[in-house]
């Protein structure tokens, strides 16, 4: 047809993987799901095996063995017998890619089929699919919160090893962590600062799990932990620390919990806002789809540099310093103005 170029069947074979992500996703949900992981943990097993173990139709569960061997999660060392390569494997071993996967198949995938009105309106579509927040949501669903806070303390766990490297908690006396989760931030900050007391404060179900985490580290005579909501009040410390809390929120939301802060912070006292840096020009594909994620689920959204200072500025604060923590979250210092 004159006018229409021939496509590459490359680019068409790249795109073609691009548009059937979805599918790849729901293989790898089902895997962890049912427990075939796990079942193939014990060792190589016949896929009619597999089936009766964790009660799926031997045809259709030996159809999905297939197609996990066709993304290198299990290989079939003899005709009808499989087993876990070392990317299997991690699905297997690694509770945080576990959670993430469960809490993909079970819940995110629902909300990131709501995408298009996020787009359209830029607000979240988890109100209009569940009829409440996505907070609401988790908090009335304990096990999907536990899933959530696991993984938020995985995934804070590295970022709190270079919070605790690179920043000078010395001249603190009280540091709240707000919006902690289980506390694994502050159990990494009060560890490494033997004369430093702390606060956890986050929504009441999640507080009580922080309570055991930091009553299990041997840190309950240093450590307060504080059931709340940051939309009403935080409590008080010369330095306050939020982390992967702001891009949860839009501007709106954020200025409302940092005036909270504002009110909360001594005078001599830091801000200190862990969160991602997003490079305004092109952020590192990771950081895009994380922005992604954050409307998707709240109306939230990554920032640059120029917007927290925007942000601190509408609340009291000014921003002092950005500090990289050689980890994906940098520290975002700010000072009552
Ligand atoms: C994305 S998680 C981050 C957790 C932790 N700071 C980290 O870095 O892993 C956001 C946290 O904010 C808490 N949160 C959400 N809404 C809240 C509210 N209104 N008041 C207090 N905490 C809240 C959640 O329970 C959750 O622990």
């Amino acid at each position: 047809m004159p006018g229409t170029k021939r496509a590459d069947p490359a680019e068409t074979n790249a795109l073609e993987a691009l548009i059937d992500g979805y599918q790849r996703t729901q293989a790898l949900y089902v895997m962890v799901k049912l427990g075939i992981a796990d079942q193939l943990g014990h060792g190589a097993q016949r896929a009619d095996a597999v089936a009766s173990a964790v009660g799926a139709e031997p045809g259709a569960c030996y159809r999905l063995l297939r197609a996990l061997e066709a993304m290198d999660i299990v290989h079939e060392p003899s005709a009808g017998t499989f087993a876990l390569t070392a990317l299997g494997e991690q699905l297997r071993s690694q509770d945080a890619l576990r959670d993430a996967l469960l809490l993909t198949g079970d819940v995110f995938a629902r909300w990131w089929a709501g995408l298009e009105h996020c787009v359209r309106t830029g607000g979240s579509s988890v109100p209009v699919i569940e009829g409440m927040s996505s907070f609401e949501y988790l908090h009335a669903n304990s096990e999907q919160t536990r899933r959530f806070n696991r993984l938020m303390s995985a995934m804070v766990e590295g970022i709190a090893a270079g919070v605790v490297s690179v920043y000078d908690f010395s001249a603190v006396r009280r540091v709240v962590d707000i919006g902690g989760g289980r506390g694994t931030l502050m159990s990494a900050i009060l560890k490494a600062n033997p004369p430093l007391r702390g606060v956890v404060f986050d929504r009441p179900a999640t507080i009580e799990e922080a309570k055991q985490a930091i009553e299990g580290l041997g840190l309950a005579d240093r450590c307060e932990c504080v059931g709340g909501d940051f939309f009403a009040q935080v409590p008080n410390g010369d330095c306050l620390v939020m982390s992967a809390v702001l891009s949860d929120w839009n501007d709106e939301k954020c200025t409302a919990i940092l005036r909270n802060c504002r009110r909360a912070v001594a005078a001599d006292g830091r801000l200190l806002v862990l969160e991602r840096l997003l490079e305004p020009e092109k952020p590192a594909p990771q950081s895009a789809f994380m922005d992604l994620q954050m409307l998707v689920i709240g109306g939230g959204t990554g920032r640059s540099e120029p917007e927290y200072r925007s942000l601190f500025h509408a609340s009291g604060f000014e921003l002092a310093r950005v500090i990289p923590t050689g980890t994906a979250r940098s520290i975002f210092e700010a000072r009552p103005a």
